[in-house]
């Protein structure tokens, strides 16, 4: 048999890449991770999940100050933006968390290659200039954005993600193309700091993929909040003249063309596999439609000993999908016994309020099974969300009408991406709503709206 420099080598070191890298690394496999970038953590702590998040939160921080929700409880300040401090204490958690995997790199012995990987054959990648030899490869190449035809992205006036985490200036009018996660997010950022933002949709609603009933709810809490909305309307081009932008927008059903002018264009069109410069003709490894690698269910690709995981494969862009594909993809290369259910993923927009999602949408369920149960609830309901003065959103939870298993549940409140949890864990262990609903959840808390969303399948919520 073949000597090979490593058992496992990574090819990218996003959430995907380093998590199972690190697992291959804890499993006693000789292993080593390959990144074009300067730091480890991919575009999730470099330019997605991490600084997104950074602004996220010291924004809402400086909203509620300026908002007068603060002032409401008693607390009256005058916020004055300090927009350098602000970007100074995201590069900062970006800095620390980058950081943290370097030194998770070097205590679990895992070996950072630092380039770009090119494939010269199924065992054999060129990184840096060096050819470097390994028994399993693992594609874990992420995303990038993707170009929306006849808009030219020059991080300045039009910018994509990476570009608006970074605005040195708050913008009097952003336009959002796209009203999708990144859109909402980001859109978030620069409103709650002062920004005018209009979000053009192509679809008849935002947030596509999500249950029907929270599309529209979301829609009509941003809206509250200042946003404005242009759906059903395809932009068509960007001209760009100094630091002004015009964009050209149509229906989408088709009719007459309209302008609008802005400052900040951000597009937030959706994300395209990485698979430029990784010489998969070298392998004779074909992409889908989409551009993805496709995989068998342990993430192994057509290529012998070529696995792949993480946002360049089919399925939801997530980082903690990323991360469990890791781990599988390590285990499985280890004889072990790698599973992650792609039914059960969560997915949560971190916005003011959050929205989350795990499941079943409910025009999903009724497809797939014909009957089902819904059971619904208002945050209004629930005591501690009126007590901190959060009245919108409601928890929506879908059972099947046979066996009561729960298909699907969906969330508007301020801490849905950390309520949500609690919903998946139940629907890995096969959860009914009546288990839900005996379940007993503290008070005052947020999640006792799930509790009580899964009681009104049951059809007896007891504060409503
Ligand atoms: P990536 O994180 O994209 O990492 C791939 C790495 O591979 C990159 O560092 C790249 O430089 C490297 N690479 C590519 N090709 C090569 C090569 N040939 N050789 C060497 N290295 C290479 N997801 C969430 O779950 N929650 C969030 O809150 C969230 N927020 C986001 C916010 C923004 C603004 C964006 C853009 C994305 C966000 N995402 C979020 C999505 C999340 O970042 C991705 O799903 C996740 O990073 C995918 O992980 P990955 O390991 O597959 O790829
Ligand atoms: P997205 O797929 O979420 O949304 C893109 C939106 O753009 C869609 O609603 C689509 O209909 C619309 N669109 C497409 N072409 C258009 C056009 N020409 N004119 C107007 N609208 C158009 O993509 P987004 O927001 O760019 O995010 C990319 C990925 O990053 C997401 O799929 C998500 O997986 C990941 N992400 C996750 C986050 C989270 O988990 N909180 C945060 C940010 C990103």
């Amino acid at each position: 048999m073949a000597d090979f420099d490593y058992d496992v080598l990574v090819i990218g070191a996003g959430p995907g890449g380093y998590v199972a890298a690190i697992r291959a690394a804890q499993l006693g496999l000789k292993t080593a991770c390959a990144e074009s970038r300067e730091t480890l953590g991919g575009t999730c702590l470099n330019v997605g999940c991490i600084p997104s998040k950074a602004m996220l939160h010291a924004s809402e921080y400086y909203d509620a100050a300026k908002n007068g929700a603060m002032a409401h409880m008693g607390v009256e300040v005058e916020p004055r933006l300090n927009l350098d401090q602000m970007h100074a204490q995201r590069r900062d958690a970006v800095k620390q968390l980058t950081g943290g995997i370097e030194f998770l790199f070097k205590k679990n012995k895992v070996t950072w290659l630092k380039g770009l990987a090119t494939f010269k054959d199924a065992h054999s990648v060129v990184v840096g200039g060096d050819t470097v030899t390994a028994k399993n490869i693992v594609i874990a190449t992420g995303s990038s954005v993707t170009p929306l035809p006849g808009v030219q992205i020059d991080e300045k006036v039009v910018v994509s993600s990476t570009g608006a985490l970074e605005l040195p200036k708050v913008p009097e009018h952003m336009v959002v193309i796209g009203g999708g996660v990144i859109g909402l997010e980001l859109g978030s950022v620069w409103r709650r700091l002062g920004a005018k933002v209009t979000c053009v949709e192509y679809l008849d609603e935002i947030l596509p993929g999500m249950d029907g009933d929270i599309r529209k709810e979301a829609r009509k809490i941003f809206k509250k909040q200042g946003f404005e909305f242009k759906l059903g309307t395809k932009v068509t081009g960007v001209t760009v003249n100094g630091d002004k932008a015009t964009l050209t927008m149509e229906p989408a059903k088709g009719g007459d063309a309209e302008t609008l002018e802005a400052d900040c264009v951000l597009v937030s069109i959706g994300r395209k596999p990485n698979t430029d410069g990784l010489g998969l003709e070298n392998i004779g490894l074909e992409t889908n439609k989409r551009g993805q690698i496709e995989t068998d269910h342990d993430f192994r690709t057509a290529v012998d000993g070529v696995w792949a995981i993480g946002d360049v494969v089919p399925g939801p862009m997530l980082a903690h999908k990323a991360e469990d594909e890791g781990i599988a993809v390590a285990e499985n290369i280890a004889g072990l016994t790698g599973i992650v259910n792609h039914a059960i993923i969560p997915g949560v927009v971190y916005t003011w309020p959050e929205i989350a999602g795990v499941g079943l949408t409910t025009e999903e369920a009724k497809e797939q099974y014909g009957e089902i149960k819904v059971g619904k609830f208002p945050m209004l309901g629930n005591s501690r969300a009126k007590t901190n003065h959060e009245p919108d959103g409601f928890v929506k939870v879908i059972s099947d009408a046979k066996s009561d298993r729960v298909l699907g549940v969906w969330c508007i409140a301020v801490p849905a991406g950390t309520m949500i949890a609690q919903a998946a864990q139940a629907m890995e262990f096969g959860a009914t709503s009546e288990d839900i609903a005996y379940t007993c959840h503290a008070h005052p808390t947020h999640s006792e709206a799930i509790k009580e969303a899964a009681m009104a399948v049951q059809g007896k919520p007891i504060h409503i």
